[in-house]
């Protein structure tokens, strides 16, 4: 179960709003995609719901739960995981150490009790390790595993912080652009990705992305922010027909679903 409620959330920036009175809903189980022009509030929306950034007011639920009085650090323990516009990844470390520190929320017994290896920080360490490599399987990311995460290329960068997300178990996850700077053939695997998160392992996903195509194919629900506000919410469909969000993204007849 992840429901994910944001009502009459207002964000400013030295009296400047970056989000104004918006509310959208993320059914349990579903991928709602997040869409509009640079500047629109997208990644601000993302980062008032990671505890990043605290909001003027309003209130944003997780299965009911009020997270803006909840610290961020404890956000990660309600299920709630993200990855970053910017790539986030502990560049020095190996692919493999990079996803077990995914998992640091759920180490009960810390990190130098595993180090050390002993009696239940090890059934731990090893159940850690058993979900680590799911992931890494699942990814396709098993000829990286031992890699310094840095020298990676850029798209395969990108997996291995999906991978440090899912690696926390997240009941939510919360993606900002994960197709951005991919080829079609990456493009196309992220969103295969996504698409089974999201069906086989159960992953309810709010998605920011440019790539069109892609969310128009993979969403359940699409919301459209515009100036920090909500222009439009519906399936796909609704917002691709809808008058004002034609207005605002599709000038002329041959554009693309672009933003400005
Ligand atoms: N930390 C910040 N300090 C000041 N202004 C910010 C900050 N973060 C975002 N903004 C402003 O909020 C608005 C929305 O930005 P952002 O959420 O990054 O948009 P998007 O992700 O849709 O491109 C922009 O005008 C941006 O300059
Ligand atoms: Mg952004």
């Amino acid at each position: 179960m992840a429901e994910l409620r944001v009502d009459n959330l207002t964000l400013t920036f030295k009296g400047i709003a970056a989000l104004l009175d918006v509310g959208f809903t993320v059914a349990s189980g579903s991928i709602v995609s997040l869409i509009g022009p640079n500047g629109a509030g997208k990644t601000s929306m993302l980062n008032c719901i990671s505890g990043r950034y605290r909001p003027d007011c309003g209130s944003i639920t997780l299965n009911g739960r009020e997270l803006l009085s909840i610290p961020a650090h404890r956000r990660t323990n309600l299920g709630l995981s993200r990855t970053f516009q910017n790539i986030a990844l502990f560049k020095g470390l190996s692919v493999l150490d990079n996803l077990m520190v995914g998992r640091h929320r759920l180490l009960r017994y810390g990190l130098l009790a595993s180090l050390l290896y002993f009696g239940p920080a090890r059934r731990e360490e090893d159940r850690h390790r058993r979900r680590v490599e799911d992931v890494i399987d699942f990814l396709g990311l098993s000829p990286y595993r031992h890699q310094v995460a840095g020298r990676l290329p850029y798209g395969v960068q990108k997996r291995v912080e999906l991978g440090r997300a899912l690696a926390a178990e997240p009941a939510l996850i919360l993606l900002d652009e994960p197709m951005a700077g991919m080829n079609l053939e990456e493009t196309e695997d992220m969103a295969r990705y996504i698409l089974d998160i999201n069906e086989e392992w159960g992953v309810t996903v709010l998605l920011v992305e440019h790539d069109m195509g892609v969310v128009m194919d993979i969403s359940d629900s699409v919301v459209v922010l515009d100036f920090g506000s909500v222009l439009a919410q519906g399936t796909p469909e609704e917002v691709q027909k809808n008058p004002e969000v034609v207005r605002a993204y599709l000038g002329d007849e041959d554009s693309q679903f672009l933003g400005r």
